[in-house]
């Protein structure tokens, strides 16, 4: 038999297809752990503050307790929970009856599922988000200990995936370690504004009985309490906000993916994905597949769509509680498993792929030194634009000759712009280390400037 927490006035049951689309047990069940603090901290402020009797108070703790052990134990087994109640609050009230008897009935006094169910969700994701975040912090390590440890690598660096400059590996690794760090530190903000509890917020218009919000707020980790009933049994604003962040920091995944994809094709070559994160196909033997990172490139594009879906399931709501907001916890948990994953998955395959460091300097080629042949010219006293236009035309004279920057005669230099110096001057910047070396301003791609980079994220991750 079904146990309601409503219904008294009802003639007759819900039809079967309402109660399939009303049902959340199978989604919301995920927060029983949740739902019995709530419940155990409720209890105990009313009690605290009068409402709830010694006795009772201690009969919906230990029932509590108790209930929480079977839960768990046939969540162990079963891998859901096989109630007729259409939510977690019902199964954990109905049960609670069991251990508790009649105190179970006034567990629920002055509370509706309202600032119950957005309490539960706040503190899954007080949890959770934590959790998120040393996971992406475990990702910033791995980038970190392998710009140390392969600083000495040189790599083409891309602007619109043609050949720009050379640029240490190390550079491009931290480009993306920086992201993750301003992803957790946007990740802190959301977790400092979560920190607000509902409970004591009734279904709209608050709580009736003189309870103590705050105490109960602390009670259970809340940095503060709600200011406005109405606003916070109506708010899902926190949602909003981890989803798009979580879409942001997918964003970033699925660069890095993009980019890891292109550098280990055969075209390309710089790594070799490890075999734990490739996969390969059923009729080419050869193939190597980065289908790890093609999901994690995809799975931004999900994260995106999840983001945006739940937002317009808010923007048309008149105030306060709506059933509309109830999808919530599943765009929420599908959000989080799905970025968790690619978190996991992208951390994986940056830890156990191989750089091929001859073969990633042995592609630059001379063109790349164009920036630092006008930079020669400027160091003479040559105005950059003037700078840019002359190595424009020895550029054009190589290639009329089918010369590249190195093996042209220096005589064509000299020809084109005298001010280009003496030859073993100029002959001294065909070296991508001293090119890169050139870069010691602060985010430069120098030795120094990137170690400083690694220094400073190594101090950075240390605090969080
Ligand atoms: N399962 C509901 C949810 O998560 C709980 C709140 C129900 N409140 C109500 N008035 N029907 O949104």
């Amino acid at each position: 038999d079904r146990y309601q927490l409503w219904g008294g006035c009802f003639g007759e049951e819900p039809s079967s297809v309402l109660r399939r689309l009303n049902d959340s047990l199978g989604i919301d069940v995920r927060l029983f752990h949740e739902d019995i603090r709530g419940s155990k901290a409720w209890a105990n402020e009313l009690h605290r503050s009068g409402h709830l009797s010694e006795d009772d108070n201690t009969a919906i703790q230990s029932g509590l307790k108790k209930v929480e052990d079977d839960i768990e134990q046939e969540l162990c087994i079963n891998g859901r929970l096989n109630d007729p109640e259409e939510d977690i609050h019902s199964v954990v009230e109905r049960r609670l009856q069991k251990y508790a008897g009649d105190a179970a009935l006034r567990l629920h006094t002055a509370r509706s599922r309202n600032d119950q169910s957005a309490t539960n969700t706040k503190l899954w994701m007080l949890k959770s988000l934590q959790h998120i975040k040393k996971e992406i912090g475990q990702l910033l390590s791995i980038l970190i200990s392998r710009a140390k440890k392969e600083i000495h690598i040189i790599a083409p660096g891309y602007t619109h995936l043609q050949r720009a400059q050379p640029i240490r590996w190390s550079h491009f690794l931290l480009s993306y370690a920086w992201m993750f760090r301003d992803d957790i530190i946007r990740l802190q903000e959301i977790v400092e504004r979560l920190s607000c509890s509902p409970l004591g917020s009734g279904a709209i218009a608050g709580c009736a009985l003189q309870i103590d919000r705050k105490r109960l707020a602390e009670s259970l980790g809340f940095k503060q309490c709600t200011p406005n009933s109405m606003y916070a049994v109506g708010s899902r604003d926190h949602i909003v906000e981890y989803l798009n962040w979580a879409s942001l920091c997918g964003v970033h995944l699925s660069k890095l993916a993009e980019d890891l994809i292109i550098y280990s094709t055969q075209e390309f070559g710089f790594i070799r994905l490890s075999d734990q994160f490739s996969t390969g196909s059923s009729l080419m033997p050869q193939k190597r597949n980065p289908d790890g990172l093609e999901l994690v490139r995809g799975a931004a594009g999900l994260l995106l769509g999840d983001a945006f879906s739940f937002s317009c399931i808010l923007k048309g709501l008149p105030s306060t509680y709506n059933k509309d907001l109830q999808s919530d916890k599943e765009v929420l948990f599908r959000s989080y498993d799905r970025l968790l994953d690619c978190i996991k998955v992208t951390a994986g395959t940056v830890e156990t792929m191989q750089i091929d460091e001859e073969r990633s300097v042995g592609v630059l080629d001379a063109g790349m030194l164009a920036t630092d042949l006008a930079h020669v010219l400027v160091r003479g006293g040559v105005p950059f634009r003037r700078a840019h236009h002359t190595v424009g035309a020895v550029l054009r004279r190589a290639a009329e000759l089918g010369h590249d920057l190195q093996t042209l005669p220096y005589q064509e230099y000299i020809t084109i712009c005298p001010e280009f110096g003496t030859e073993k001057e100029l002959r001294k910047i065909f070296s991508w280390e001293s090119s890169v070396e050139q870069y010691t301003t602060e985010g430069g791609t120098s030795k120094s400037a990137v170690s400083k980079q690694i220094e400073s994220l190594e101090q950075w991750i240390k605090d969080i």
